[in-house]
Parts: structure tokens; sequence; C-alpha cells
């Protein structure tokens, strides 16, 4: 079976925190309830004290989400802890999300706190959430660029005052595979109770390896994975959801890794994300790019349609797509016109046949796309040339 992930989902949370991705009460709902029908076991609502409108969204969705758990973000201050509590307590599983930044470098500019102030103010206020509810989150903000061994200190600490999930952020996405590997195992070795509280990561893409990273942190220990739907998020965004559980779901083999999103459902999650945005993946995006499943070179597109597996590693329908693409253009070759050819109803002579692809190809070299209704005009115009 392999060990269970936890996702948490935070599109509405981190995600809607980038540029031209913010969404209002009822767009958040319509998302939440996706989600939930994704079947992510944590949905991060949003930043309570941020707006009105962000509280008001966090309590609804704690309100109409049944089956996953519901999460508010809040700095490590009384009034934000308040409250995100004030809006995140109707939901069946409520948590509260608190963090405060561990590296010198905030720690110095940013929170002009000294390191043992910080840690007393992360204890002080987790013990002072956990009043509210029992699943406290506690995040120390750019872990991956602080003192492993101050965060192991004060990791104890939090778990000491209540914490049951704690999370190392790589904030400014700086860190690679192996580094944030080894970095997660010294704090485990030097956390004596890590094994009371979940070990979570979060990880921003600024250098692209997000992903990477996320699953890196598994080998050495952590359960829960933080991410976004189309990996949105601020500047270069966080980890995508779908390329971490496809990636768990296809290599299975090697990553022995599991969770319980509905892979099926990935394809409408972001599909309703950029139709609620505005905000469309590239082309090429893993898993969800239209790209993914399409296939445009003559060498593929023959392999593909002998046998699926030689040039895909996943199945359309895994993701909730019902077919891959056959992209017509200048690489295309005979197998894929004619198979295009009897998909739109025409079954040609071999000499018909000859005589259409050769014009295809013409008008591939002008056209980026031969699309079906190009593909209707040659058969219609060779028709009518020579009537039968
Ligand atoms: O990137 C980050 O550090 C965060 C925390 C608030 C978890 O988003
Ligand atoms: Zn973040």
């Amino acid at each position: 079976m392999g060990k269970h992930i936890k996702i948490f989902d935070t599109t509405l949370r981190d995600g809607e925190q980038s540029p031209g991705c913010s969404m209002n009460l009822q767009e958040k709902i319509q998302m939440a309830k996706q989600l939930e029908l994704l079947k992510v076991d944590v949905i991060e609502a949003g930043f309570a004290i941020a707006s009105q409108g962000d509280f008001n969204s966090v309590k609804e969705i704690a309100k109409t989400v049944k089956n996953c758990t519901v999460a508010s973000l809040a700095r490590a201050l009384p009034k934000d802890i308040d409250c995100a509590w004030e809006a995140v307590k109707y939901a069946k599983r409520p948590r509260i999300h608190t963090f405060i930044a561990t590296s010198d470098i905030h720690m110095k500019y940013k929170l002009k706190m000294k390191p043992e102030e910080v840690l007393e103010n992360a204890v002080n206020m987790v013990k002072y959430a956990k009043r509210y509810c029992e699943d406290i989150e506690f995040s120390a903000e750019d872990a991956t660029r602080s003192n492993p061994k101050f965060l192991a200190r004060l990791f104890e600490e939090v778990i000491k005052a209540g914490a049951t999930v704690i999370n190392i952020p790589d904030t400014v996405g700086y860190t690679t595979p192996d580094e944030f590997y080894d970095f997660i195992k010294t704090i485990k070795e030097n956390t004596k109770n890590i094994h009371k509280a979940e070990i979570s990561v979060h990880c921003h893409n600024d250098l692209g390896m997000a992903v990477a990273n996320t699953l890196a942190a598994a080998k050495a220990g952590a359960t829960q994975f933080e991410c976004t739907i189309n990996g949105i998020g601020e500047r270069a965004g966080n980890a995508a959801l779908e390329e971490i559980v496809m990636a768990m779901h296809t290599r299975k083999d090697i990553l022995d890794l599991y969770c319980n999103v509905d892979t099926t459902q990935i394809m409408r999650s972001s599909k309703l994300l950029s139709t609620i945005t505005g905000v469309h993946v590239q082309p090429n995006k893993a898993i969800v790019g239209n790209n993914a499943f399409a296939h445009e070179s003559g060498i593929h597109q023959h392999g593909v349609l002998e046998e699926r597996s030689t040039y895909e590693i996943m199945t359309p329908q895994s993701i909730g797509l019902s077919e891959n693409k056959m992209v017509l253009g200048k690489h295309s070759g005979k197998h894929a016109f004619e198979d295009r050819l009897k998909t739109l109803g025409y079954h040609l002579s071999e000499e018909e046949l000859m005589k259409a692809f050769e014009q295809f190809k013409e008008l591939a070299d002008k056209k980026k796309v031969v699309y079906d209704d190009d593909i209707e005009v040659i058969i219609t115009r060779n028709a009518i040339e020579n009537p039968q």
C-alpha cells in the first residue's frame, strides 16, 4: 500500500495570493466544493483576518464543506487567532494554522525580534490557539533558510504546547531535493517529540523544484504535502497538486506513496480554477496543459495509435479527460491522418487517401495546426472535382 500522504490544498489561500487570482465569495465556495469532490484532506480556506471578504469566505466554506478539514491561516498574534477561530469554528473538522518566521533574515529585518522572542511567541500562540481547537498547525516561515538546530528546538517546544502539525515551508523556493531531504532528517534527529506531530512541507517554485522538493521530503518523513491547483501562488507559485498526485500515482513503484485524491477530478478542478480566475495554464504544463496528452509528430502518433503506452505514461482518463489528442500538423504521418478521416466518417480508397494526404501535408506546411474543418474542405473539394 505504501505511505499515506495527506493533501493540504491552499489554492484558496496561498494560491489566491497569486497576482490576478483573487476570487469572490461565490467563486471560493464553488472551488471549495470541487476540492471536496477531489477528496483533498485539508482545505485552507483563507486568511481570515486579511479582509472582511476573506473572513466571510472562510466562514461559509467552513459551514459548507463536510468531508475535509477546513483551516484558516493566522499570524502568531492573538487577534489573528481569534479571527481565524471565529471563521473556522463552523467546520466539522476545524484547524487553526498559525505561523511566524524563523530565519535570521526574517527575524532581523521583518520581525525585528530575537530568536528567543520568536520561540516564546510561537509557543504562547500555539497554547493560545489550543484553547479554541484540538487541531493546530504551526508553520516556521522561511524554514529552509533557518538554523536547523534552532528550528528543532522551536518545534520541540511548540509540539509540547499542543501543535498537531509542524509545517516546514520553503517559502522562497530556495532549497533543492537533496538539501531538503537532509534538512528534514536533521530536524527529525534533533526534535525528540517529533513523532507526536505530523510533518508537513510547503514548497514554492521559484527555481522550478517545488514538486521535486515536496517528494524528496516524503522520503525524510513528511506525511502532509501543501500544494495548489495549477501550481498558482506567490511569485512562481506553489507545488502543483496535480503534479504531486500524478507523480505518486504513476511512480508508485519507486515513491511508494498514496493519497485519497480522486485523480479523475483533476482536470475538472484545473479548468474550474482557470475559468474562475481567467488565468490559464501554459499549453505544455505537466498533467493539465492543453498539450499534456497531445501528440503531433508522425512517429509519436503512429506509436500511440498502435499502443498508447509507447508515448503516454498515464492515461488521459486517469485525470478525467475522455481522450488523448492527435494534433494534425506538419510532423504528422499517414496513420494519424487516416485515423482522423475514419473518426470524421470518411472511408477513402488508397488513391484518394494518398491525394488527400499530399494536400494535407501542403497545407500543414503553411499552418501551425490543421483542424478537422480543413480536412473536411480537402475531402469535399476532391469529391466535387472527381465525382464517382
Ligand atoms: O510560504 C510560506 O511560508 C507560507 C506560510 C504562511 C505557510 O505560505
Ligand atoms: Zn506559501
